[in-house]
Order: C-alpha cells, then sequence, then structure tokens
C-alpha cells in the first residue's frame, strides 16, 4: 500500500492534496506520511513480538541521524522505539520528546567526555564503544560520577556490504569498531575498567544494503564471539545487529524488514537473547518527500535545466553519494500516454546553487514543467532535512506531517532572523 498516490492526477500524501498544502506551507517542504512510518516501524516490532519464543525481548532503536523532527521521534516512541543516537545533541531531542533514556544506545567514534557525562547522568541503556581509548575514558567518567557505564563494543567484523563507500562502515579501513580479536581480549579485561559493565556486542556493517548476505555474516560472527565469551565465562545480554537494509529508490529490490529479520532470527535462535536493531532509512526513508517548485526552465545547447527552489543544501544525497531520487510532478498530465511520451524531455533538475554539484536528479524523462508547477522528490525522509545546511545563506524548509486528511508543521520553516542567531558583526 502507497501512501503517496495520484488522485485525479493530482499527488496526495495519504488524504492531503500536496498541491493544497504548497499553498498553505510554500515551497520547499519535506512531507511525511504518518501511516507510512507507522507501517514501517510495526513491520520490525511486529517481526520480533511474534517470535518472543526465539527472542524473548528485542528493542528496536530507531536511527534518530536518519531523521530527527521532534513529531517524528515522539510517534515513534509512542509506536514503542527505543533510539540509537550518534551525539548528545540527538539525546537531547530524544528526551525532550518524553523517550526513556533505558532505550537508548550511543553510538559513535568520537564520544566526548561532556558527551559521556551528559548520557551517563541520564542513564541510558549503553555505550556502543567504538575503541579502547574511548573506554579507558567512558571508565573515568563514570568513576567520577560514581556509576558504572554499560557497554557494548562495537565490532568490525570486515566484511563487504557492497554499498556507496561513503556509508560502508565494516571493513577494516573504516574508521569504525574494534576488530574481532581485539574486542574480544577487551572483553577479557573487564576488571581492569572497573566502572563499565559490559552488556553488549553490536555491529554496524553499512547502510543501503540490497543483500542480506553480508548482514547475516556479520550475525555470524557475533554470534561466534558470545559463545566464545560464554565458555570463557563472561556472559553477554544483548546484541544489536545495527541498521543498514536498504530501501527502494527506484528499482532496487531488497528484501523487506520482515525477510532480514526471520533470515537473522534463526541465525539467533538458540541463543536466546535480547536481540537489538537500529533501523533508519526504512523506517523513514520512503515515509517522506521533498516538495519542490520550478522557477525556471533554461535550454542551453546540449541541456534542458529545470531549476527549482530547492537544493543541494536542503537534500545533498544526489550531489554527495550519486544517489538517485525519483522525481514526480505532483500534477500528472491529463493528456493520452501517446501525446505525453511526446512531451517528455530529458532534463536535469538543478537548484539556484552557485556549484555545479546542486542537482537534485539529472537525465530525467519529465513532460517539460513550466514556472509555477510543483515537484516532488520522492524517498527524502531519511538523511534529507538532517543533512541540510545554510549553505549559501539559505533558510532551512520546512518540514510538515501528514495523517490522513490533516496535517501539522512540525518544523516552521527559517526566517531571515534565524540564518544569523548567535553572530556579532
Ligand atoms: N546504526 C549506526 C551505528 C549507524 O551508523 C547507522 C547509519 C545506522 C544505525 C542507521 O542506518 P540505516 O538503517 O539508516 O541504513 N547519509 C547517508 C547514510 C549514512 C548512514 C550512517 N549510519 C545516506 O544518506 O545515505
Amino acid at each position: 500500500m502507497h501512501y503517496f498516490t495520484y488522485k485525479n492526477n493530482h499527488l496526495f500524501c495519504e488524504d492531503v492534496s500536496l498541491e493544497a498544502l504548497a499553498q498553505k506551507v510554500g515551497t520547499p517542504t519535506y512531507v511525511y506520511s504518518q501511516a507510512t512510518l507507522t507501517r514501517h516501524f510495526k513491520a520490525y516490532q511486529d517481526v520480533l513480538k511474534n517470535h518472543r519464543h526465539d527472542m524473548p525481548n528485542h528493542l528496536v532503536c530507531f536511527s534518530v541521524k536518519a531523521n530527527s523532527n521532534l513529531a517524528i521521534l515522539k510517534l515513534l516512541k509512542n509506536l514503542g522505539a527505543g533510539f540509537d543516537i550518534v551525539s548528545q545533541g540527538e539525546l537531547y531531542r530524544v528526551l525532550k520528546v518524553g523517550g526513556n533514556p533505558k532505550h537508548v544506545v550511543f553510538s559513535g567514534v568520537g564520544k566526548t567526555q561532556e558527551e559521556m557525562t551528559y548520557a551517563l547522568k541520564k542513564n541510558i541503556l549503553c555505550f556502543n564503544v567504538e575503541s579502547e581509548q574511548e573506554l579507558i575514558l567512558l571508565n573515568q567518567v563514570a568513576k567520577k560520577l560514581k556509576k558504572k557505564a554499560p557497554v557494548s563494543i562495537r565490532v568490525n567484523p570486515d566484511i563487504d556490504p557492497k554499498t556507496h563507500p561513503y556509508i560502508s562502515t565494516g571493513l577494516k579501513e573504516n574508521k569504525f569498531g574494534i576488530p574481532i580479536q581485539e574486542a574480544l581480549a577487551l572483553y577479557q579485561r573487564s576488571s581492569e575498567f572497573s566502572s563499565i559493565q559490559f552488556i553488549g556486542i553490536d555491529c554496524h556493517i553499512g547502510s543501503q544494503m540490497l543483500s542480506l548476505d553480508p548482514i547475516l555474516e556479520s550475525v555470524r560472527e557475533l554470534k561466534k564471539v558470545i559463545l566464545d565469551l560464554k565458555q570463557k565465562g563472561i556472559h553477554i545480554q544483548h546484541l544489536n545487529i545495527g541498521g543498514g537494509l536498504g530501501i527502494p529508490y527506484s528499482k532496487e529490490t531488497p528484501p523487506s524488514p520482515q525477510e532480514y529479520l526471520k533470515d537473522v532470527l534463526s541465525e539467533l535462535k538458540d541463543l536466546k537473547i535480547k536481540l537489538l536493531c537500529e533501523p533508519g532509512r526504512t523506517i523513514v526513508g520512503n515515509a517522506g518527500i521533498l516538495l519542490t517548485k520550478v522557477l525556471y526552465t533554461k535550454k542551453t545547447a546540449s541541456k534542458n535545466f529545470i531549476i527549482v527552489d530547492s537544493a543541494m543544501n536542503d537534500l545533498i544525497r544526489p550531489t554527495l553519494y550519486d544517489a538517485h531520487h525519483e522525481v514526480w510532478p505532483v500534477q500528472r498530465s491529463i493528456d493520452t500516454p501517446r501525446v505525453e511520451q511526446r512531451r517528455m524531455t530529458s532534463v536535469d533538475i538543478v537548484g539556484p546553487i552557485c556549484e555545479s554539484g546542486d542537482f537534485l536528479a539529472k537525465d530525467r524523462k519529465l513532460a517539460q514543467p513550466q514556472p509555477s508547477d510543483l515537484l516532488v522528490v520522492m524517498s527524502a525522509g531519511a538523511y534529507g532535512f538532517s543533512m541540510s545546511s545554510n549553505y549559501n545563506s539559505r533558510p532551512r524548509v520546512a518540514e510538515a506531517l501528514v495523517s490522513g486528511n490533516k496535517f501539522k508543521i512540525c518544523r516552521k520553516r527559517e526566517a531571515l532572523k534565524d540564518l544569523i542567531r548567535g553572530e556579532k558583526p
């Protein structure tokens, strides 16, 4: 079931017309579908609930970096989500919506002392530790606070996730995690870390993975470590498989979260351990779009440009990762398919920023749009707004959350004064 569909050739998000929404909120605007977010989260939650006999306990930790809007965090919290965070800023957001710190795991290779202190004081579930130096510092910080820091070691299993190099994280040349043999040695040195309690093990080998093989291989590696430690008398309470499952942006056919979890569970069924996962993109990616307006059309000798009001600062994925996002018109042509075919031209959809890298889509077949027409950049809910910036002193765009035939603005469009907040001439 799709929640972005055409009704009478007009694109809707659930039961809200995007044309009407643009009239009220303006453009560019990120628009999210609450029904889609809910369905995606439940896909994870339901499989795990239905496998209680294999996996007595579980926690689906939404990866906040994918989309940190408070309305989305609140919705997911109310559905029972925990959270995967990578900064104190993300923890601050989670706490703002009433998220339970006991459902928060803290990843990242560069946690500062200040961040450790903040998270320890808030009593989070676990620090996913990524180096020996980090472990030593965390031990000291916890000791000072007279606390025990709960720790999972993030293992780097040296497995190729077969995705874009910038979002591969589980290869030995990546900065993430600790090689398996070193991790094993650290767990066995627990007596040196009197203010650390080792409770888990985790890994996250990459993002937008379209095949289960590398994920299952890493799960098998983690299982081996757990069994090895058990033999040595060290008992690990939870296994965190990270996130990373891919979504269809165009014609990709990734496994569903259901297929993914069923395979993971069958690898782990005799382990009887708490299972954590950290999905981001699969929850929010296809639950959001970027609504934008055509400003100009421009024909040069070799190209047909559509210049729109959103740009690489609003959605950086196309230029940073060569990512493909489908672009749909909000008002579909009422021509017959044959006439429409004739009107189709190959266009580059670009923004107003002063760089040739400022594009949202290249060489797309579209019925030639006119100034003021509305377009939609699809699959933009994950790593869209959360990676946006004020480059070229462009105010960050509005965000709206749709539910049924209603929507609310869940982030106001920035005003000019927001651009200079905290600055002094
Ligand atoms: N856990 C950890 C430790 C992570 O580093 C990430 C993402 C996730 C979970 C969530 O992964 P997901 O399920 O969303 O694939 N900006 C890039 C993606 C960066 C992913 C970084 N880590 C993009 O736009 O494709």
